[in-house]
C-alpha cells in the first residue's frame, strides 16, 4: 500500500495521464480489465521504479497508499457506474474518486450523492489537453469536496499544464462544478473550431489562399494576438500531405464533422438556463448539417450560386484576422456568461478569473486572449459579461467594422458563415438598448392575452386588441 495514485481505463489518455504523474516524482498504478494494456504500461513506465499496474481490482486497491486517490479515464457514460460499483466494496471510508472523463454533468451529482452516502468523496475532474496534454500536462477542471481536494491538489498541481508557472489546475466548486466548466469549454472549443473553418473557407473561396499560404497566414496569426492552440494546429494542418496520394491531406478528408455530445450539452443547458450562446449553438447546427452530405451534394444542383467576386489578398487577410479575433472574443463572453449563470443556477461558486486562468496553458481553447480575460474578471469579479469589461471595449469595437464587412462579403458571395454572422448579430442585439421585441410582446397579447409590461408605467397590461 504504496503507491500515491491510483488510475482506472489504461487507454490513451490514462497510459498518458498515469506517466505524467510518475515523471513529476509520485508513484502510481493503473488498472485496467485488459491485460495488454496492463503489460503496456508496466513496460514502458517499468525503468521509473514508480509505475506498475494491474488487472485485478483488489491488487490495485490493496497497492494505494490512504485516503485513495483513484482516477477514471473511462468512457462517459454507464461505464462510469460499472467501475465505481466495481470498486466500491474494495474501499474505505474518505478514498477519493476522480472521474476525468466527460461525463454529464447530473450524472457527476447523482454520483456525488450517491457515494457521498458511503463515506467516499467524489470528484469530476474535466482533463483537456488531448493525448499529449496528458503526458505532458493538462489543464483540470476538478469540482467536489473541499476537503479532500487538498489530497489531491499536490499532485494534479505537479501534472498540471503551467502558464508561467502557475498550474492550470484549481479547486473549482462543488458537485459537478469541475464537469459543468469543462462542458462549456468544449463548447467554446466547438465555436472556435468553427470560426477559423469559416475564415479558412473565406480566404480560400474569396482570396484564392493555397494551402501553403493558409499554412503562412495561420501561422503568422499565431505570433500575433490570436496566437492559441487552435490557430496554431491550424496553420500545421494545412502543411500536412497526404501520405497516401498527391497534394495536401486537408483537401482529401470528408467534410463530415463528428461529435461526442458536450457542445451539444453545453446549447442545451444554456437553453435551459435561458443564456444565449449563439456562437456554440450554430457550431453545432454545423457539425449537424455537415452530416448531412448527401442531401447537401443533391440541393447543390438544385440551386445556383453566386460567382464569387474575389477579394485581394491583404485586404482580406486583413479583415479575416480582425473577425477571427472578434468573433473568438465573442465566443468567450457567451460561454463564461454561461458559467456565471450557472454558478448561481447550481450553487457552484465559480470565480470566472480562475477558470480563465486555468484555460491559458494545457486546454485546447488556450489562447493568448485569456490572459487578457483572466485580468478583465480579476479586476471586476462580478462582471456579467466580458463585454462589459473596460478592458475589452477597445479590442471589440475596433474589429468589429471588418467583421461586418466580411460578413456581408461572404452573404453577397453565398460563402457560409453563421459563426462569424451570430457573433457579429449577438453583439449588436447585446449591444441594443432597444430591440424589436416590443412587437413580439404586442403579438403575444394580441392572440393570447399573455400581456405586457410599459416603458413609461410600472404593472401589466392587457389590450382588447382591434380586430
Ligand atoms: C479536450 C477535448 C476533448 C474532446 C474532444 C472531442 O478538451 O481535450 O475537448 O475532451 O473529447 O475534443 O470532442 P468531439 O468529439 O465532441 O468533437
Amino acid at each position: 500500500d504504496t503507491y500515491d495514485f491510483g488510475l482506472v481505463g489504461l487507454g490513451v489518455m490514462g497510459r498518458n495521464f498515469i506517466l505524467n504523474v510518475a515523471d513529476n516524482g509520485f508513484s502510481a498504478f493503473g488498472n485496467d480489465l485488459d491485460l495488454d494494456k496492463v503489460n503496456a504500461l508496466i513496460q514502458e513506465g517499468g525503468d521509473t521504479q514508480k509505475v506498475n499496474a494491474s488487472d485485478d481490482a483488489k491488487t490495485f486497491i490493496e497497492a494505494l497508499s490512504t485516503p485513495r486517490k483513484i482516477m477514471l479515464l473511462v468512457p462517459a457514460g454507464k461505464i462510469v457506474d460499472a467501475v465505481i460499483e466495481n470498486l466500491l466494496p474494495l474501499l474505505d471510508k474518505d478514498d477519493i474518486i476522480i472521474d476525468g472523463g466527460n461525463s454529464y454533468f447530473t450524472d457527476t451529482d447523482r454520483r456525488d450523492s450517491y457515494l457521498a452516502e458511503k463515506g467516499i468523496h467524489f470528484f469530476g475532474a474535466g482533463v483537456s489537453g488531448g493525448a499529449s496534454g496528458a503526458r505532458l500536462g493538462p489543464s483540470i477542471m476538478p469540482g467536489g469536496n473541499r476537503e479532500a481536494y487538498q489530497h489531491v491538489k499536490p499532485i494534479f498541481e505537479a501534472v498540471s499544464a503551467k502558464y508561467k508557472g502557475e498550474p492550470c489546475v484549481t479547486y473549482l466548486g462543488p458537485k459537478s462544478a469541475g464537469n459543468y466548466v469543462k462542458m462549456v469549454h468544449n463548447g467554446i472549443e466547438y465555436g472556435l473550431m468553427q470560426l477559423t473553418s469559416e475564415i479558412y473557407d473565406l480566404l480560400k473561396k474569396g482570396g484564392d489562399f493555397n494551402n501553403n499560404e493558409l499554412h503562412q497566414t495561420y501561422s503568422k496569426w499565431n505570433s500575433g494576438r490570436l496566437q492559441s492552440f487552435l490557430v496554431q494546429i491550424t496553420s500545421e494542418i494545412f502543411a500536412q500531405d497526404d501520405e497516401l496520394g498527391e497534394g495536401k491531406l486537408v483537401d482529401k478528408i470528408l467534410d463530415k464533422a463528428k461529435q461526442k455530445g458536450t457542445g451539444k450539452w453545453t446549447s442545451q443547458n444554456a437553453m435551459d438556463l435561458g443564456i444565449p450562446v449563439p456562437s456554440i449553438d450554430i457550431a453545432v447546427s454545423m457539425r449537424e448539417i455537415s452530416a448531412l452530405k448527401d442531401e447537401r451534394i443533391t440541393a447543390d444542383k438544385l440551386y445556383d450560386r453566386p460567382a464569387i467576386e474575389h477579394m485581394d489578398k491583404i485586404t482580406l487577410e486583413k479583415l479575416a484576422e480582425e473577425a477571427l479575433y472578434f468573433s473568438f472574443i465573442i465566443t468567450y463572453a457567451q460561454g463564461l456568461h454561461q458559467l456565471a449563470d450557472a454558478s448561481n443556477e447550481y450553487g457552484y461558486e465559480l470565480e470566472i478569473a480562475e477558470i480563465a486562468k486555468i484555460w491559458r496553458a494545457g486546454c485546447i481553447i488556450r489562447a493568448g486572449l485569456l490572459a487578457d480575460i483572466t485580468e478583465a474578471f480579476n479586476a471586476d469579479k462580478n462582471l456579467p459579461n466580458l463585454l462589459l469589461s473596460p478592458s475589452f471595449i477597445k479590442k471589440v469595437q475596433s474589429t468589429v467594422d471588418s467583421t461586418r464587412k466580411l460578413v456581408a462579403y461572404a452573404a453577397k458571395n453565398g460563402i457560409p458563415t453563421p459563426g462569424l454572422s451570430n457573433s457579429l448579430t449577438y453583439f449588436d442585439a447585446y449591444t441594443s438598448s432597444r430591440l424589436p421585441l416590443n412587437l413580439i410582446q404586442a403579438q403575444r397579447d394580441y392572440f393570447g392575452s399573455h400581456t405586457y409590461e410599459r416603458l413609461d408605467r410600472d404593472g401589466v397590461f392587457h389590450t382588447e386588441w382591434e380586430k
